[in-house]
């Protein structure tokens, strides 16, 4: 039976570091609550000019190198993105120009943290049926363009960075080795108040007027709204019930986890998720105290830093799990 794998992965982080200390000389805040709440030191933010699908590009680069293919060979893209280059067309069209891929078709992933696992099943089943045989798979983020850096946005402008993730998924045969052994997908558009971007609300007609002046966004519709306690309640529930559901699928106990790379929404939501699915503290990644949360891209970017420190290995099963705005969240194993 054909089954996907995993071949390559690559990342990219703009070279700018912000350090908590200098998110405070703009806004009320300080180094000590954002480590004590998130976990998170640092994180990197693009330069005024840059889009998102630019800083894929290194990251995909890298993925397919790592791979041992060229970007000839990709028969398909899916990019997963919550903060796209524009409106419309798609990220993944602007993608695949600055890849020089024309023709070769183009999927936007717009499930937010969970862009990447919504991805990576998308891949597996068209790689599985044989329509495709290598998915170029990208989640990247730009999200320093589009935040409150006034006390006002702090909840929200201290947790987020910006970074590229990639990975190519291939055929191989179902025969023990490297595969994507199952992927767990959820959605409840009943809490998309809890974490959201109006800016673009096409119920106005026309949509940027308010107040009879076109062009006018109300300044809470400019920035990202969140319920950071709704949010960390939901994704701590969300994740822990994703990974039971993977577990009990592959007919595994948290015993059998060899390294769980969650998306990066918050370090203490990770600790909490592990301890509460029975796995150990040092098998968990936690590449968010460098990055922050860089949303789509978190997962295939804590895959790399995983391999770069060691921890990630031939053979070892591999949790993943995200939760995000929606809300969306699941899970996958992989073997590596
Ligand atoms: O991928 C999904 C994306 N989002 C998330 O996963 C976010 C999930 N939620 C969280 O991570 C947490 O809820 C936060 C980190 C956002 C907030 O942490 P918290 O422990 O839930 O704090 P809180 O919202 O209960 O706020 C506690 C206090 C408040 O002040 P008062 O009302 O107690 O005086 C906030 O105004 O902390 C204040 N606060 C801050 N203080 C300093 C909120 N943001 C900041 C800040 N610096 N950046």
């Amino acid at each position: 039976m054909l089954r996907s794998r995993i071949s390559g992965i690559g990342m990219y982080v703009p070279e700018e570091v912000v350090r908590n200390e200098d998110l405070a000389s703009l806004m009320d805040t300080s180094d000590e609550w954002i480590v004590q709440r998130t976990g998170i030191r640092e994180r990197r933010f693009a330069p005024a000019g840059v889009c998102t699908s630019e800083i894929a590009v290194p990251a995909a680069q890298a993925a397919l190198a790592d791979a041992g293919i060229s970007s000839a060979d990709v028969d398909l893209v899916l990019f997963a993105t919550l903060s796209p280059d524009f409106h419309f067309p798609g990220t993944g069209c602007t993608f695949q120009a600055r890849m020089g891929m024309p023709g070769v078709p183009v999927m936007d992933i717009r499930n937010q943290c969970t862009g990447f696992l919504y991805a990576l099943a998308t891949a597996d089943a068209f790689v599985r049926i044989g329509t495709y045989r290598t998915v170029l798979v990208v989640g990247a983020e730009i999200h320093s363009h589009a935040m409150d850096f006034s006390t006002t946005g702090r909840d929200v402008a201290v947790l987020f960075g910006d970074g590229a993730g990639a990975a190519v998924v291939t055929p191989t045969l179902d025969t023990g080795g490297p595969r994507v052994r199952s992927v767990h997908l959820h959605a409840d558009g009943r809490h998309a108040d809890a974490l959201r971007l109006r800016v673009w609300d096409i119920s106005r007609k026309p949509y940027l007027q308010h107040e009879g002046q076109v062009g006018v966004v109300p300044p809470e519709e400019r920035w990202p709204e969140m319920n950071g306690r709704e949010v960390f309640r939901h994704a701590v529930e969300g994740m822990t019930a994703a990974l039971h559901e993977m577990l009990e699928a592959n007919a595994l106990t948290a015993a059998d986890i060899d390294l769980f790379v969650p998306h990066q929404a918050n370090m203490r939501i990770s600790e909490l998720v592990a301890r509460r699915v029975g796995i150990p503290p040092d098998k968990v990644v936690h590449s968010i105290v460098d990055y922050g949360n860089t949303t789509a891209a978190s997962i295939p970017m804590g895959l790399c830093l995983a391999r770069e420190q060691g921890r990630l290995r031939p053979g070892m099963r591999v949790a993943l799990a995200a939760f995000g705005s929606g809300f969306t969240w699941g899970s996958a194993l992989v073997v590596w």
